[in-house]
């Protein structure tokens, strides 16, 4: 126990220890201190790494969010993490992976904390109505089809109240501040690169229908009336469904349907 406190890091040995995955994790690098794993894994797709290869960091100095925002990635205290996937899906499946990894970190939270996680659209994990987790998903298609898909995840491990700037500590939450207890970020890594590869091997195989079921059941403002903020601009209406790529349908007052491919949800 002491041992394994004594050597909270990281590294390339001690993830291939702990990981019961045959696919994620198959190469590993592990970084001290990144700009972004999301643009490292780019680059290494791009010079055609294969699929399954992790890539995590102790600290990004360039961590990024959705629509260019930063990502707080301070040392040690997450989980600052991109994988490689080069599925074999048509590519209008491409915006349903980040709900792959939604319901993956979900699963894994609950499994190791007892804590129940619940999804905001399009892709946070919340706890407390907080955010401890969020996914950026980055696509490259050649000739049409998928070639890779960057799926960066981030995840509030360890973060004390107070250690976020004021404007992030008024949104975001961490395992350790609702579990009152500091986890163990190898264990928490091992069980979402396991939950990961068990949806993504179900949905290669029989579609994505009981994925987005999973994440609907998780969303406590599915079937609810909803706002959406798309740059200045709010629309309102019911929360009906999502599509088979991944938007929001939005049923207006008038009764039409709206379909809502990106923006932030104000509940
Ligand atoms: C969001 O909710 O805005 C998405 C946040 C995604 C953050 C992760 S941390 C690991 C990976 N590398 C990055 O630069 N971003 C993602």
């Amino acid at each position: 126990m002491k041992l394994r406190l004594m050597s909270d890091v990281l590294s390339e040995t001690k993830i291939k220890f702990v990981l019961k995955t045959k696919l994620f994790g198959k190469r590993i690098y592990a970084f001290w201190s990144i700009g972004s794993t999301n643009d490292f894994a780019y680059r290494l797709a791009m010079q055609g790494e294969d699929e399954g290869a992790l890539v995590i960091a102790e600290q990004q100095e360039r961590g990024r969010g959705r629509k260019a925002r930063v990502w707080d990635s301070q040392f040690g205290k997450g989980l600052w993490l991109s994988v490689i996937l080069r599925p074999d899906l048509p590519s209008s499946n491409a915006g349903l992976i980040p709900y792959l990894a939604g319901v993956s970190v979900s699963r894994a939270v609950e499994d190791l904390t007892g804590l129940q996680p619940e999804m905001k659209w399009p892709n946070d994990v919340m706890l407390n109505n907080m955010k401890c987790c969020g996914v950026l998903s980055e696509v490259n298609f050649k000739n049409g089809k998928i070639d890779f898909i960057i799926l960066g995840i981030g995840i509030n491990v360890n973060h004390e109240a107070g250690e976020w700037s004021d404007e992030i500590d008024k949104i975001a939450t961490s395992l350790r501040i609702e579990k009152n207890e500091r986890l163990e970020r190898a264990d928490l890594l091992a069980e979402i690169l396991f939950q990961l590869e068990q949806a993504y091997d179900d949905v290669k195989k029989n579609g994505f229908g009981q994925l987005l079921d999973q994440w609907k059941k998780r969303c406590p403002v599915f079937q609810q009336n909803i706002t959406i903020l798309q740059e200045d601009k709010k629309i309102s209406g019911t929360f009906i469904n999502l599509d088979e790529k991944g938007c929001l349908l939005l049923k207006g007052e008038d009764g039409k349907i709206k379909k809502i491919v990106a923006g932030d949800l104000l509940v």
